[in-house]
């Protein structure tokens, strides 16, 4: 294929010529009409005949293989909806789902759109305490779970009384379900040919995603079906997907990533995507990408430090010639990820910075546009990104200068508010323009180039983890008095978790009671949480409220300059 044929003709001329009515017009949508992301990403590739096309290749743990047509994954995600919908489950009730990347997860996402459900997918890997935050906030109906993750759902089923339904993928009989709990097999449930399709609108809720923020509880993000606009047309322009790609994004569902673009964007544009059960493995990712002759690769900088690591030999034993088109999203992705990954595909991984609140990618590197390594590339066309001034809000309109990342709210997929949390939503804009909570800079030529965060909330191998859920769980432990939880840094994850412990009366600092303390966390809350090293002190730095100062701890796990300390109350 020649490298010309991009998508995306020319950003330049994009710029003056896109607008979102392109990509309404490709689906074949006009203002008002119905708008069900199930539908689009399974039934409507079907009317377009292209039922008998693969829709996904998936793999097991154990490299079992199974293969679904999209005419399979439209007759399979009504059977689910039809499930749910029996069950009782209402339309705008929240579902959780929460499986490890089985088809059911992905099925079970388009079955509950189609049923009209909101759909609240969590990380599998929570621990009971995250994923009873999640549900409790959200007062989920129902979650679809497997085996291996139901304790720890009953671990907390008595105090979730909304929680009404609990739906296991994978029930052997072995062991007898409990009240509440419901055995359901998509393989043998009776394949439906026609559904009734939940008639969503451009604002129905769609997808709720719970991400962090610095103090409170984790916040959820509230998507709806209309994000398709953004999400179909990005995937099709910046990822560049065609006909015949066979497309990997490694993210899970869980989050964001895993969502807009490892299944609204591509199965809307009709492609063949794999998904593998495994984590990361240096080997197995490349020898799972020969397999299947993967095109384009959606990743993130962690997994891509972590390849560098193990180095170029292992790459020269597999023939990656298929791919055609590599991208990046979570964190910052270094100049020297970019150069390496150009050394050994012969292609250079094309940084793409988004939110979970933005939906769709917001600033972007495109196929066919000079990459300058290091920089997050430009706005998406149809999205107006600026950088204003720290105090007072207001774009900068200079060059080389720090300030905030804000973009003019109107793009199609940006979130409608928080779960029930309007008022720290509407504190995300100011001046018109929505705050990302990044510090970056525009270089002379229109580049973005990214700097930090501008809160408390710690990016640990793309993941956003919240200090106060890890305090919250860290002052449960019984020799913990306070704590404060900051980012420091790390090679290949860019921040890990580092708690700073005060300990109650009768407890003294050591080696055991640190990783008693880690793994406390860890099975509350998930891996990702887990505080990396544990710092016993005296003291904490607060404000003189009170409030403790996590800036002046980040700042000396930093090595930089810890700014201004006027409320500080005590001195460390
Ligand atoms: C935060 C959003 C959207 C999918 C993954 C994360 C950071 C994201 C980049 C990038 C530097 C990035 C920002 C952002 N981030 N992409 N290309 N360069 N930082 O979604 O969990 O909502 O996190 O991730 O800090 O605000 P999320």
């Amino acid at each position: 294929m020649p490298d010309t044929a991009f998508n995306m003709k020319s950003y330049e001329e994009e710029l003056k010529s896109f607008s979102w009515e392109i990509s309404k017009k490709e689906l074949g949508y006009k203002d008002g009409d119905l708008i069900n992301i199930g539908w689009y990403c399974s039934d409507r590739i079907c009317n377009m005949g292209k039922g008998e096309k693969l829709a996904l290749i998936w793999e097991s743990f154990k490299g079992e293989e199974k293969r679904y047509t999209f005419n399979d994954m439209r007759v399979l995600t009504n059977s689910i909806a039809v499930y749910l919908r029996k069950l009782g489950i209402k339309p705008g009730e929240r579902v959780c789902l929460f499986m490890d990347k089985i088809p059911e997860l992905y099925f079970g996402f388009l079955g509950g759109l189609k049923m009209g459900a909101i759909v609240q997918p969590l990380f599998s890997a929570f621990g009971s305490e995250s994923l009873f935050t999640r549900l409790d906030d959200a007062q989920t109906t129902a979650i679809i779970t497997q085996k291996k993750h139901l304790p720890k759902v009953r671990n907390i089923l008595e105090q979730l009384p909304s929680l009404q339904y609990v739906i296991v993928v994978d029930d052997d009989g072995s062991k007898p379900l409990r009240e509440k709990e419901y055995a359901f097999h998509m393989a043998q449930e009776e394949r439906i040919e026609e559904f009734e399709i939940y008639p969503s609108k451009a604002e129905t809720p769609s997808v709720l995603h719970y991400t962090s923020g610095t103090t409170g509880k984790p916040k959820g993000a509230q998507h709806v079906h209309y994000s398709l606009i953004s999400q179909y047309i990005t995937s099709k322009y910046v990822l560049d997907l065609k006909e015949d790609d066979i497309y990997w994004c490694t993210a899970d569902p869980g989050w964001v990533t895993g969502t807009s673009y490892g299944i609204i964007g591509p199965w809307s544009n009709g492609m063949t995507q794999c998904v593998s059960e495994m984590g990361f493995m240096a080997e197995s990712w490349y020898k799972f990408m020969e397999r299947h002759k993967v095109t384009v690769w959606y990743s993130a900088p962690t997994a891509i430090r972590s390849l560098m690591k193990e180095g170029n030999e292992i790459v020269k034993k597999h023939d990656l010639s298929s791919l055609r088109h590599l991208a990046s999203v979570g964190e910052p992705l270094n100049a020297e990820a970019v150069l390496w990954s150009q050394e050994v595909f012969g292609k250079m991984f094309h940084d793409t910075y988004w939110q979970t609140e933005t939906g769709c990618i917001v600033v972007s590197n495109y196929p066919g546009m000079k990459i300058k390594p290091g920089s997050m590339g430009k706005p998406f066309p149809g999205i107006e990104a600026t950088i204003v001034d720290l105090k007072t809000f207001l774009p900068l309109n200079k060059t080389g200068v720090v300030g905030m990342i804000a973009l003019k709210p109107g793009w199609p997929s940006m979130i409608r508010s928080y779960w029930n949390n309007e008022v720290i939503y509407q504190g995300k804009f100011k001046n018109g323009w929505y705050l990302c909570g990044d510090r970056g800079s525009i270089d002379d030529d229109g580049y973005f180039w990214f700097v930090g965060r501008d809160d408390d909330v710690i990016n640990t191998a793309g993941h956003l983890v919240g200090p106060f859920e890890i305090e919250s769980a860290l002052i449960e432990h019984p020799a913990v008095a306070e704590s404060a939880a900051v980012g420091k840094p790390d090679p290949v994850n860019m921040e890990v978790v580092k708690a700073f412990i005060t300990l109650k009366k009768g407890f003294e600092p050591s080696k055991d009671l640190e990783l008693k303390i880690m793994n406390f966390v860890r099975k509350k809350l998930s891996a990702l949480a887990m505080p990396q090293e544990v710092e016993f002190v005296e003291t904490l730095p607060k404000t003189r409220s009170g409030k403790i100062m996590r800036r002046v701890l980040r700042a000396q796990e930093w090595g930089e300059e810890i700014g201004d300390i006027s409320t500080l109350e005590n001195d460390m």
